[in-house]
């Protein structure tokens, strides 16, 4: 079987990839891939959606690289998550960098979301609407929405959101959430101010930015899931691949990455209220990963020449098992 049918067939609602909108049109082999709603029934835009992307300047929008996404997706019978509104990266000076009151900078958040997510609408299975606002030692990540509004901005994204798109799903996406450690818990926190405020949150996203032989099992990554879906929420993985830290992979490590795949599907799996996976990225030819971390990557499941992976089977083979 292939990817999204056997998750579907396993309860899952779909499993799917990011896109790279560089690699769409000029990447027959890529694309065919990519497009097959069998192996992915959900698409996500790699940077398309992002705020440098979409409004570049203040008050000019822009959706060519984002609808490359939902294009795409239409045209292959796929879903869609969307992503991202509110983050410190890939944020444009004019944002990061002007001088606000907490009025001007909400009506910029507010413009923003109303065209973006209003462009989308009824496109989207799930909005990130605030992405990576925790440090990975727990503290608040600064940016430029703490420094204006403190963590009211966290409530004040929700809102706006709800106001742009009523029914599109709301989320915290982030990552290192899968440690269970104090990033985890300040995540914990967000949600339950975001709660406490009374605005609208509805699911997290576990990026799932992992490391061959350093992924968690799947019973502390069920744990860690859960602490979330005890506060009502959905939850999900967002953004996962599994990186080598040093290459080439000799063929113990290929297999060890594929049993890491294999507990991370797993733990969605033993998680009620767990939705989808989606991989960021399926093949090794396109990965943001060795311009981050150099000298690292391989983290997907097919190699560069789309040959499928020890890790495919290991996903493949969790998801006919349930
Ligand atoms: O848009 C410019 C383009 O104009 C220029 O010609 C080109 C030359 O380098 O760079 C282009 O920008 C690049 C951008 O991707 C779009 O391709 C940036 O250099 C590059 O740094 C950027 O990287 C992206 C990264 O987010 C930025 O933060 C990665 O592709 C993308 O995979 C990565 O994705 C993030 C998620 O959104 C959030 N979670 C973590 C994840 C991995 O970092």
């Amino acid at each position: 079987g292939q990817l999204n049918d056997l998750a579907v067939r396993a309860g899952l609602k779909y499993f799917g990839t990011a896109l790279r909108e560089g690699a769409i049109n000029s990447d027959a082999s890529y694309a065919a891939i990519l497009g097959n709603k069998s192996e992915f029934g959900q698409l996500v835009p790699e940077n398309g959606q992002k705020w440098d992307a979409t409004e570049p300047r203040q008050g000019q929008f822009s959706y060519t690289q984002g609808d490359i996404t939902t294009s795409t997706a239409k045209k292959n019978g796929q879903g869609v998550r969307c992503h991202t509104q509110i983050w410190y990266s890939q944020l444009p000076s004019w944002v990061s960098s002007g001088s606000w009151t907490k009025d001007t900078l909400k009506a910029v958040m507010a413009t923003h979301m109303n065209n973006v997510m209003g462009h989308y609408k009824g496109q989207c299975y799930a909005w990130d609407v605030v992405n990576e606002a925790v440090a990975d030692d727990g503290t608040w990540r600064p940016n430029v929405f703490l420094s204006t509004f403190s963590t009211d901005y966290l409530p004040l994204s929700f809102n706006l959101a709800k106001a742009a798109d009523p029914d599109v799903k709301l989320y915290y996406n982030d990552y290192n959430l899968e440690y269970n450690g104090a990033k985890t818990d300040r995540a914990v926190e967000l949600v339950k101010i975001v709660q406490a405020a009374g605005a609208p949150i509805d699911g997290v996203g576990f990026q799932g930015h992992l490391i061959v032989g350093s992924t968690p099992s799947r019973s502390n990554l069920a744990t860690a899931l859960r602490r979330f879906t005890a506060l009502g929420l959905e939850v999900a993985y967002t953004e996962l691949d599994i990186r080598h830290s040093s290459l080439p992979a000799s063929s113990a490590a290929l297999v060890t990455q594929g049993n890491d795949f294999a507990n991370v599907v797993g733990s969605c799996l033993d998680v009620a209220g767990c939705i989808g996976v989606t991989v960021w990225g399926f093949t090794d030819k396109y990965s943001w990963i060795p311009e981050t971390f150099s000298g690292q990557g391989d983290a997907l499941i097919y190699d560069k020449n789309f040959g499928k992976k020890p890790a495919w089977t290991s996903v493949s083979s969790v998801l006919a098992a349930k």
